[in-house]
Protein backbone atom coordinates (compact mmCIF):
# COMPACT_ATOMS: atom_id res chain seq x y z
CA UNK A 1 0.00 0.00 0.00
CA UNK A 2 1.16 3.64 0.15
CA UNK A 3 3.71 5.20 -2.32
CA UNK A 4 4.92 1.78 -3.33
CA UNK A 5 1.53 0.51 -4.42
CA UNK A 6 0.77 3.98 -6.30
CA UNK A 7 3.82 3.33 -8.45
CA UNK A 8 3.05 -0.30 -9.05
CA UNK A 9 -0.62 0.02 -10.20
CA UNK A 10 -1.81 3.55 -9.10
CA UNK A 11 -4.36 2.83 -6.48
CA UNK A 12 -2.51 3.44 -2.97
CA UNK A 13 -4.43 0.30 -1.43
CA UNK A 14 -5.11 -2.37 -3.92
CA UNK A 15 -7.94 -4.34 -3.83
CA UNK A 16 -5.56 -7.60 -3.25
CA UNK A 17 -3.99 -6.00 0.01
CA UNK A 18 -7.15 -4.86 0.99
CA UNK A 19 -8.44 -8.54 1.10
CA UNK A 20 -5.03 -9.71 2.59
CA UNK A 21 -5.98 -7.31 5.51
CA UNK A 22 -9.71 -7.75 5.70
CA UNK A 23 -8.76 -12.09 6.53
CA UNK A 24 -5.69 -11.04 8.93
CA UNK A 25 -6.32 -10.60 12.76
CA UNK A 26 -4.42 -7.61 12.84
CA UNK A 27 -2.35 -5.39 10.44
CA UNK A 28 0.87 -3.87 11.57
CA UNK A 29 1.25 -0.97 9.54
CA UNK A 30 4.33 1.18 8.56
CA UNK A 31 4.56 4.99 7.75
CA UNK A 32 3.19 6.21 4.51
CA UNK A 33 3.89 9.27 2.37
CA UNK A 34 6.69 11.42 0.83
CA UNK A 35 7.36 14.41 -1.22
CA UNK A 36 7.45 12.27 -4.42
CA UNK A 37 3.93 11.63 -4.39
CA UNK A 38 3.20 15.08 -3.32
CA UNK A 39 1.33 16.86 -6.70
CA UNK A 40 -1.98 18.44 -6.56
CA UNK A 41 -4.42 16.60 -8.24
CA UNK A 42 -2.77 13.40 -7.55
CA UNK A 43 -3.69 10.44 -5.32
CA UNK A 44 -1.53 10.93 -2.44
CA UNK A 45 -0.28 7.19 -0.46
CA UNK A 46 -2.17 9.28 2.59
CA UNK A 47 -5.50 8.15 0.96
CA UNK A 48 -4.79 4.44 1.45
CA UNK A 49 -4.42 4.66 4.96
CA UNK A 50 -7.84 6.52 5.24
CA UNK A 51 -9.23 4.15 2.96
CA UNK A 52 -7.81 1.06 4.98
CA UNK A 53 -9.13 2.55 8.64
CA UNK A 54 -12.36 3.25 7.56
CA UNK A 55 -12.97 0.09 5.87
CA UNK A 56 -11.74 -1.78 8.31
CA UNK A 57 -13.94 0.06 10.72
CA UNK A 58 -11.22 0.35 13.45
CA UNK A 59 -12.84 3.59 15.20
CA UNK A 60 -10.97 4.09 18.54
CA UNK A 61 -7.38 5.35 18.07
CA UNK A 62 -5.26 4.57 21.39
CA UNK A 63 -2.02 6.53 21.53
CA UNK A 64 -0.21 6.31 24.45
CA UNK A 65 2.30 9.00 25.47
CA UNK A 66 4.60 7.66 28.76
CA UNK A 67 7.37 8.66 29.69
CA UNK A 68 10.35 7.01 29.78
CA UNK A 69 12.41 7.33 32.82
CA UNK A 70 15.65 7.28 30.29
CA UNK A 71 14.44 9.87 28.20
CA UNK A 72 13.61 13.14 30.54
CA UNK A 73 16.49 14.52 29.38
CA UNK A 74 15.43 14.20 25.62
CA UNK A 75 12.49 16.33 26.28
CA UNK A 76 12.53 20.05 25.64
CA UNK A 77 10.32 19.99 28.53
CA UNK A 78 12.07 20.86 31.79
CA UNK A 79 12.29 17.38 34.04
CA UNK A 80 10.01 18.72 36.74
CA UNK A 81 7.82 19.56 34.29
CA UNK A 82 7.18 16.27 32.86
CA UNK A 83 8.14 13.87 35.84
CA UNK A 84 4.91 11.33 35.86
CA UNK A 85 3.45 11.82 32.67
CA UNK A 86 1.42 8.89 31.26
CA UNK A 87 -1.72 9.48 29.50
CA UNK A 88 -4.02 7.85 26.68
CA UNK A 89 -5.21 9.23 23.44
CA UNK A 90 -8.67 7.97 22.36
CA UNK A 91 -8.56 9.24 18.66
CA UNK A 92 -11.50 9.04 17.01
CA UNK A 93 -10.73 7.58 13.77
CA UNK A 94 -12.86 7.26 11.11
CA UNK A 95 -15.52 10.34 11.16
CA UNK A 96 -15.10 13.94 11.43
CA UNK A 97 -13.36 16.22 8.55
CA UNK A 98 -10.76 13.55 7.36
CA UNK A 99 -14.16 11.33 5.75
CA UNK A 100 -16.77 14.47 5.23
CA UNK A 101 -17.61 15.41 2.19
CA UNK A 102 -15.07 17.57 0.29
CA UNK A 103 -15.40 20.11 -2.65
CA UNK A 104 -13.46 22.16 -4.59
CA UNK A 105 -15.40 24.87 -6.83
CA UNK A 106 -14.03 27.55 -9.34
CA UNK A 107 -16.06 30.85 -8.76
CA UNK A 108 -16.90 32.98 -11.73
CA UNK A 109 -14.45 35.86 -10.74
CA UNK A 110 -11.56 33.28 -11.20
CA UNK A 111 -11.12 32.34 -7.22
CA UNK A 112 -11.74 29.04 -5.79
CA UNK A 113 -13.84 27.32 -3.16
CA UNK A 114 -12.47 24.37 -0.78
CA UNK A 115 -14.69 23.42 1.57
CA UNK A 116 -14.84 19.90 3.65
CA UNK A 117 -18.28 18.52 6.12
CA UNK A 118 -17.72 17.29 9.48
CA UNK A 119 -20.58 15.59 10.66
CA UNK A 120 -20.56 12.95 14.21
CA UNK A 121 -23.83 10.69 14.65
CA UNK A 122 -24.68 9.89 18.23
CA UNK A 123 -23.12 6.53 17.65
CA UNK A 124 -20.04 7.42 16.60
CA UNK A 125 -19.68 9.42 19.44
CA UNK A 126 -21.00 6.74 22.03
CA UNK A 127 -18.76 3.74 20.96
CA UNK A 128 -15.76 5.56 21.33
CA UNK A 129 -16.73 7.44 24.61
CA UNK A 130 -17.48 4.10 25.76
CA UNK A 131 -13.48 2.54 24.86
CA UNK A 132 -12.11 5.65 26.51
CA UNK A 133 -14.22 5.66 29.60
CA UNK A 134 -13.70 1.69 29.76
CA UNK A 135 -10.17 2.42 29.53
CA UNK A 136 -10.37 5.05 31.91
CA UNK A 137 -11.76 2.72 34.44
CA UNK A 138 -8.34 0.65 33.89
CA UNK A 139 -6.36 3.34 34.99
CA UNK A 140 -6.72 6.19 37.30
CA UNK A 141 -10.40 6.92 36.83
CA UNK A 142 -10.15 10.03 34.86
CA UNK A 143 -11.46 11.13 31.27
CA UNK A 144 -10.89 14.26 29.69
CA UNK A 145 -12.99 15.01 26.76
CA UNK A 146 -11.66 17.43 24.00
CA UNK A 147 -13.83 19.81 21.88
CA UNK A 148 -14.98 23.07 20.69
CA UNK A 149 -18.27 23.19 22.22
CA UNK A 150 -18.60 26.76 22.29
CA UNK A 151 -18.16 26.76 18.28
CA UNK A 152 -19.13 23.62 16.73
CA UNK A 153 -22.06 21.97 16.30
CA UNK A 154 -20.29 18.54 16.20
CA UNK A 155 -18.43 19.46 19.47
CA UNK A 156 -21.77 20.74 21.30
CA UNK A 157 -23.03 17.14 20.24
CA UNK A 158 -19.59 15.62 21.19
CA UNK A 159 -20.14 16.93 24.89
CA UNK A 160 -23.81 16.22 25.49
CA UNK A 161 -23.08 12.61 24.01
CA UNK A 162 -19.76 11.91 26.40
CA UNK A 163 -21.45 13.14 29.40
CA UNK A 164 -24.57 11.33 29.01
CA UNK A 165 -22.87 7.65 28.17
CA UNK A 166 -20.24 8.47 31.27
CA UNK A 167 -23.14 9.28 33.59
CA UNK A 168 -25.56 6.51 32.79
CA UNK A 169 -22.86 3.76 32.56
CA UNK A 170 -19.69 4.77 33.90
CA UNK A 171 -20.43 6.66 37.24
CA UNK A 172 -17.05 5.93 38.78
CA UNK A 173 -15.07 7.95 35.70
CA UNK A 174 -14.14 11.20 36.61
CA UNK A 175 -15.02 13.39 33.70
CA UNK A 176 -14.15 16.34 32.78
CA UNK A 177 -14.47 18.50 29.57
CA UNK A 178 -11.13 20.70 27.81
CA UNK A 179 -12.15 23.12 24.83
CA UNK A 180 -9.05 22.30 22.52
CA UNK A 181 -7.46 25.37 22.60
CA UNK A 182 -6.92 25.38 26.33
CA UNK A 183 -6.10 21.85 26.32
CA UNK A 184 -3.36 22.16 23.60
CA UNK A 185 -1.81 24.54 26.16
CA UNK A 186 -2.05 22.49 29.13
CA UNK A 187 -0.45 19.56 27.72
CA UNK A 188 2.60 21.41 28.15
CA UNK A 189 2.02 23.40 31.47
CA UNK A 190 -0.10 20.47 33.46
CA UNK A 191 0.80 17.52 31.47
CA UNK A 192 0.85 14.91 34.58
CA UNK A 193 -3.12 15.75 35.20
CA UNK A 194 -3.86 14.14 32.03
CA UNK A 195 -5.26 10.10 32.30
CA UNK A 196 -7.46 9.03 29.27
CA UNK A 197 -8.44 11.90 26.71
CA UNK A 198 -11.09 11.10 24.41
CA UNK A 199 -12.06 13.43 21.35
CA UNK A 200 -12.34 13.70 17.80
CA UNK A 201 -10.52 12.62 14.54
CA UNK A 202 -8.59 15.92 13.99
CA UNK A 203 -8.42 17.38 17.03
CA UNK A 204 -7.03 14.18 18.25
CA UNK A 205 -4.34 14.18 15.54
CA UNK A 206 -3.14 17.61 16.42
CA UNK A 207 -3.20 17.34 20.20
CA UNK A 208 -1.04 13.67 20.20
CA UNK A 209 1.69 14.97 18.12
CA UNK A 210 2.26 17.67 20.87
CA UNK A 211 1.94 15.57 23.22
CA UNK A 212 4.96 13.33 21.96
CA UNK A 213 7.24 16.16 22.96
CA UNK A 214 6.50 14.94 25.98
CA UNK A 215 7.65 11.46 25.70
CA UNK A 216 10.77 12.68 24.31
CA UNK A 217 10.46 12.01 20.50
CA UNK A 218 7.30 10.84 18.13
CA UNK A 219 9.87 8.51 17.26
CA UNK A 220 8.95 5.92 20.03
CA UNK A 221 5.49 6.02 19.99
CA UNK A 222 3.25 3.20 19.19
CA UNK A 223 -0.51 3.50 18.03
CA UNK A 224 -3.44 0.35 18.03
CA UNK A 225 -6.52 1.50 15.85
CA UNK A 226 -9.06 -0.97 16.97
CA UNK A 227 -12.66 -1.40 15.95
CA UNK A 228 -14.47 -2.87 18.97
CA UNK A 229 -17.76 -4.66 19.36
CA UNK A 230 -19.71 -5.67 22.22
CA UNK A 231 -15.91 -4.87 24.45
CA UNK A 232 -14.07 -7.00 21.71
CA UNK A 233 -11.46 -6.35 19.75
CA UNK A 234 -12.66 -8.08 16.47
CA UNK A 235 -9.59 -5.83 13.66
CA UNK A 236 -6.46 -3.82 14.56
CA UNK A 237 -4.62 -1.77 12.60
CA UNK A 238 -1.15 -1.21 14.24
CA UNK A 239 1.13 1.77 13.32
CA UNK A 240 3.70 4.24 14.96
CA UNK A 241 2.13 7.72 15.27
CA UNK A 242 5.46 9.27 13.22
CA UNK A 243 5.15 9.68 9.28
CA UNK A 244 6.68 8.47 7.12
CA UNK A 245 10.42 11.09 7.68
CA UNK A 246 11.49 10.83 3.91
CA UNK A 247 14.51 12.93 4.85
CA UNK A 248 15.49 10.38 6.11
CA UNK A 249 14.52 7.40 4.72
CA UNK A 250 17.40 4.72 3.80
CA UNK A 251 20.10 6.34 5.87
CA UNK A 252 19.21 3.88 8.67
CA UNK A 253 19.05 6.49 10.98
CA UNK A 254 14.69 6.07 11.88
CA UNK A 255 13.89 5.88 15.24
CA UNK A 256 12.60 1.76 15.26
CA UNK A 257 11.12 1.85 18.66
CA UNK A 258 7.55 3.33 17.54
CA UNK A 259 7.28 0.46 15.33
CA UNK A 260 8.47 -2.19 17.90
CA UNK A 261 6.21 -1.45 20.45
CA UNK A 262 2.79 -1.35 18.01
CA UNK A 263 4.21 -4.64 17.81
CA UNK A 264 3.43 -5.25 21.22
CA UNK A 265 0.26 -3.53 21.27
CA UNK A 266 -0.53 -5.94 18.11
CA UNK A 267 0.20 -8.95 20.86
CA UNK A 268 -1.50 -7.36 23.80
CA UNK A 269 -4.63 -6.16 22.10
CA UNK A 270 -5.51 -8.78 18.50
CA UNK A 271 -3.68 -11.72 19.73
CA UNK A 272 -4.03 -11.41 23.78
CA UNK A 273 -0.62 -12.61 23.99
CA UNK A 274 -0.19 -9.83 27.28
CA UNK A 275 3.24 -11.96 28.35
CA UNK A 276 4.81 -11.18 24.98
CA UNK A 277 3.74 -7.82 24.94
CA UNK A 278 5.12 -6.96 27.49
CA UNK A 279 8.26 -8.78 27.11
CA UNK A 280 8.95 -6.43 24.36
CA UNK A 281 7.77 -3.57 25.81
CA UNK A 282 10.27 -4.34 29.00
CA UNK A 283 13.23 -4.93 26.42
CA UNK A 284 12.55 -1.53 24.98
CA UNK A 285 12.81 -0.15 28.48
CA UNK A 286 15.84 -2.01 29.35
CA UNK A 287 17.77 -0.79 25.91
CA UNK A 288 16.51 2.93 26.70
CA UNK A 289 18.39 2.77 30.32
CA UNK A 290 21.21 0.90 29.01
CA UNK A 291 21.39 3.82 26.93
CA UNK A 292 21.12 3.31 23.64
CA UNK A 293 20.02 6.11 21.62
CA UNK A 294 18.80 6.87 17.97
CA UNK A 295 19.85 10.45 16.93
CA UNK A 296 16.27 11.78 17.49
CA UNK A 297 16.50 11.03 21.29
CA UNK A 298 20.75 11.55 21.76
CA UNK A 299 21.81 13.85 23.37
CA UNK A 300 25.06 15.92 22.36
CA UNK A 301 28.18 14.03 22.72
CA UNK A 302 26.00 10.24 23.05
CA UNK A 303 27.02 7.85 21.36
CA UNK A 304 24.11 6.81 17.90
CA UNK A 305 23.18 3.84 17.19
CA UNK A 306 21.26 2.93 13.90
CA UNK A 307 17.95 1.82 13.19
CA UNK A 308 19.27 -1.62 12.74
CA UNK A 309 21.26 -1.51 15.50
CA UNK A 310 18.74 -0.70 18.05
CA UNK A 311 16.31 -3.23 16.72
CA UNK A 312 18.76 -6.27 17.24
CA UNK A 313 19.43 -5.07 20.71
CA UNK A 314 16.20 -4.90 21.41
CA UNK A 315 15.94 -8.60 19.90
CA UNK A 316 18.47 -9.72 22.12
CA UNK A 317 16.96 -8.61 25.15
CA UNK A 318 13.29 -10.29 24.61
CA UNK A 319 15.42 -13.18 23.44
CA UNK A 320 17.37 -12.97 26.66
CA UNK A 321 14.80 -12.40 29.03
CA UNK A 322 12.64 -15.22 27.04
CA UNK A 323 12.11 -18.85 29.20
CA UNK A 324 13.95 -21.45 27.66
CA UNK A 325 11.83 -23.21 25.61
CA UNK A 326 10.84 -19.86 23.70
CA UNK A 327 14.29 -19.39 23.82
CA UNK A 328 14.90 -21.97 21.52
CA UNK A 329 11.81 -21.37 19.52
CA UNK A 330 13.26 -17.64 19.00
C1 LIG B 1 -1.59 10.14 11.89
C2 LIG B 1 -1.18 10.74 10.56
C3 LIG B 1 -2.30 10.52 9.56
C4 LIG B 1 -3.53 11.20 10.07
C5 LIG B 1 -1.97 10.97 8.12
C6 LIG B 1 -0.72 10.32 7.60
C7 LIG B 1 -3.11 10.75 7.18
O1 LIG B 1 -0.88 12.09 10.73
O2 LIG B 1 -1.86 8.93 11.93
O3 LIG B 1 -1.61 10.86 12.88
O4 LIG B 1 -3.71 12.42 9.89
O5 LIG B 1 -4.36 10.53 10.70
MG1 LIG C 1 -0.84 12.73 12.74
Amino acid sequence: MGGAAIDLCGDPLPLGTFALCRRADAVLLGAVGGPRWDRPGAVRPEQGLLTLRRRLGVFANLRPIRLHGALVDSSPLRPERIAGVDMVFVRELTGGLYFGRKRRVQRRDGTERASEVCAYTTTEIERVVHVAAALARTRRGRLTSVDKANVLETSRLWREVTTRVVRAEFPDVRLDHRLVDACAMQLITTPADFDVIVTENLFGDILSDEAAVLAGSIGVLPSASLRIVAGAVTTGLYEPIHGAAPDIAGKDAANPVGAILSAALLLHHSLGLADEARAIEDAVTEALDQGLRTADIARPGERVVGTREMGERIVDLVVSRAPSRSRKSA
